[in-house]
């Protein structure tokens, strides 16, 4: 794991750098096929933005595995449900309607990623739903030293589909045109 987002400094870097970017039309899209109120984990809530606007629609529980984004979410959000968890393992015992990233998935290899999938298919309740975004592209690399893993709708599609019924999986803005994949599915 890199020490990026691990420290105080890379946190509050992160939180200046990210302050004008939210998930509001991921999150547009998700109400489309998960109700009002569902309950729904979100991972790697980081500075909370997408937390924020998920909490005013669903009961939502946030996570990362950073503690510090977790110290940070709690002491901004005292009434807010947090828990410090791993993408990969997601060692929960409680199960939810739904689970919603924002660029988060990119930060596991492949391997990592197909554990997480089959983990979110046990924790999340039948018929639950999930959202995630991608960078789209291709190959990985190491970026202020984390990893990154791009992908193309056509992996996406492989990683998901033993899993999940794909509802929806196309290419979005981000910063630039197609930057960016969103992916919704159902659990099977
Ligand atoms: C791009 S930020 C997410 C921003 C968030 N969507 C928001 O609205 O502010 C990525 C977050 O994923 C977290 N993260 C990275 N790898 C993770 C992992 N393996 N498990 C859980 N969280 C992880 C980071 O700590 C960081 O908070």
């Amino acid at each position: 794991m890199g020490e990026y987002y691990h420290t105080k400094e890379s946190v509050e870097e992160y939180i200046h750098l990210a302050k004008d970017v939210n998930g509001r039309q991921l999150i547009n899209q998700l109400e489309q096929v998960l109700p009002k109120k569902s309950t729904l984990l979100e991972i790697g809530s980081g500075p909370g933005t997408d937390w924020n606007i998920l909490n005013k629609i669903y009961t939502v529980t946030g996570s990362d595995n950073s503690a510090k984004f977790i110290d940070h979410l709690t002491s901004n959000n005292p009434n807010g449900e947090f828990l410090e968890l791993d993408a990969v393992t997601l060692n929960t015992d409680k199960k939810y309607d739904g689970i919603f990233s924002n660029k988060v998935m990119h930060h596991l290899t492949d391997d990592q990623l197909t554990g997480s999938i089959k983990r979110q298919h046990e924790i999340l309740n039948d018929k639950g739903v999930l959202c995630h975004s991608f960078w789209k592209g291709e190959g990985t690399e190491i970026f202020k030293g984390m990893f990154v893993n791009y992908h193309l709708e056509e992996e996406i599609r492989k990683f998901f589909e033993p899993l999940f019924e794909i509802l929806f999986l196309d290419s979005y803005a981000e910063f630039d045109a197609g930057d960016s994949i969103l992916l919704i599915g159902r659990k099977n």
